[in-house]
């Protein structure tokens, strides 16, 4: 069987069976297949889909192309946590910390930005991050901080490395078996860990609508289950950016200004790391109340101790600590205003569409060689549902680069409109399914 029989199946509506899935899956590690087969492979699956046992058998196959960080031998569970992407989501910033200054140990792998959504890696990159760890980087930093996080590799995940950035460029990353088998075949290189993913649905997610995140929901358990590793799920909203902020260094910005205190300027952002938070935490303390979970979040994040957790973990993987401490890392040259219109309540059309516009800016790639601007992305005045004067700032639009104001302010019509009826407030969190 060539490979081009095994793309020809998928466009015939044919299951892959193992040895289909293998032969891609060896010679997308080995090298013998090029860019534009693994790409067409892609489009097949994309367009015709994968059934759940496809899916865990392609997880398992990347799984085994994979070397391991084995990390059982250190008693309790890891926290590992991952989200299937968002806009503005820079959870993992935040939350890391938090957990790992209450004493819980975290070690998770993460990617970079994929499609319209931003990834952690370029985030934590942006202030000097190094994030391509080695095994014994790893170990070191998990014992002497309690926190590390790293990209796939040569080494680890290495299939996930090839497809994601291919799947990135080539519009393929939407459907729930590459995505959950990207997720997971990743997450479990490192064994020992206890998995929380948090599954987005809305305009700014991969999952359209809370029904879709359920199917995504369904792809996730199966594997994990055939795999006989652990996992918890959360289902939150993604119709408006997470926060205020979109993009990388400024992202990293708004990480510290949350763990510095200032927690109630971004209820939603506030809501998803409270909720999770806790989630974690009452699962590793089985005795632990919600409320009490809680109020142990909001202590360290108060006594400042989860800025400091930020802070170390920052340092130890080689981040630039001096400039991250006095915010001199966020400095773009470029800043162009969007204001109101007219008076009313904003609302946000398509949440995918500000990842665009924070694309354009330089903060997300359009082709496989694009860098990312770290200094690039928006900021927003105000989240939906606040009242807006004519003439009132809405968003902050910065990059390295001169920006068009004439395209910007036409791509902001497809964002963002203001209305006259004030938009329901929807919970972020939606569900938390246990194991
Ligand atoms: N996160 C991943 O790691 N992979 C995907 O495909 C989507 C989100």
């Amino acid at each position: 069987m060539e490979i081009v029989d095994i793309i020809q199946k998928k466009v015939n509506k044919q299951a892959f069976t193992k040895q289909d899935i293998d032969l891609v899956i060896d010679g997308v590690f080995n090298k013998t297949i090029p860019d534009y087969l693994i790409t067409t492979w892609l489009m097949a699956i994309y367009i015709n889909g994968l059934s759940l046992e496809e899916s865990y058998l392609l997880t398992k196959s990347m799984w085994q192309h994979s070397s391991y960080i084995d990390l059982r031998g250190l008693g309790k569970d890891i926290v590992d946590k991952h989200s299937t992407g968002g806009i503005g989501d820079k959870v993992s910033l935040i939350l890391l910390p938090i957990v790992a200054s209450l004493g819980l140990p975290v070690a998770k792998i993460s990617g970079r930005g994929l499609g319209f959504t931003g990834g952690t890696i370029d985030k934590l990159e942006s202030v000097g991050v190094k994030t391509g760890l080695t095994k014994e980087d790893m170990l070191k930093q998990l014992k002497q901080h309690n926190i590390f996080i790293t990209t796939q590799t040569e080494d680890i995940a290495p299939v996930d490395k090839v497809l994601y950035h291919l799947r990135d460029v080539t519009g393929t990353v939407g459907n729930y078996g590459l995505i959950a088998s990207s997720v997971l075949s990743k997450k479990f290189a490192i064994l020992g860990t206890h998995v929380y993913i948090d599954v987005k649905y809305g305009s700014g997610a991969f999952c359209p609508t809370y029904e879709e995140a359920l199917k995504l929901v369904k792809y996730l358990k199966y594997i994990a289950k055939r795999m006989g590793r652990k996992l918890t799920i959360m289902i939150s909203g993604m119709n408006q950016p997470l926060g205020r902020n979109i993009g990388n260094a400024i992202e990293v910005l708004e990480a510290q200004d949350f763990l510095s205190g200032n927690v109630d300027y971004t209820p939603d952002l506030k809501e998803l790391i409270y909720k999770l938070s806790s989630v974690i935490i009452m699962n590793y303390h089985k005795n632990l109340d919600a409320k009490s979970a809680y109020k142990l979040v909001d202590d360290t994040i108060m006594s400042g101790k989860a800025l400091n957790k930020f802070y170390e973990w920052i340092q130890a993987q080689g981040g630039d600590i001096r400039s991250v401490k006095t915010k001199k890392f966020f400095h773009p040259k470029h800043r162009y205003v969007i204001k109101a219109k007219k008076n009313g309540y904003l609302t946000f059309v398509s949440n995918a569409a500000v990842g665009m516009l924070s694309t354009r800016l330089g903060a997300g790639r359009i082709l496989k060689t694009d860098k990312i601007d770290p200094q690039a992305g928006l900021w927003f005045h105000h989240k939906s549902g606040e009242w807006i004067k004519k003439g009132e700032p809405i968003v902050d639009c910065v990059s390295s680069k001169p920006i068009n104001a004439k395209e910007i302010e036409k791509e902001f019509t497809f964002c963002c409109k203001i209305v006259q009826i004030k938009p329901k407030k929807i919970p972020v969190v939606r569900k938390v399914i246990y194991e």
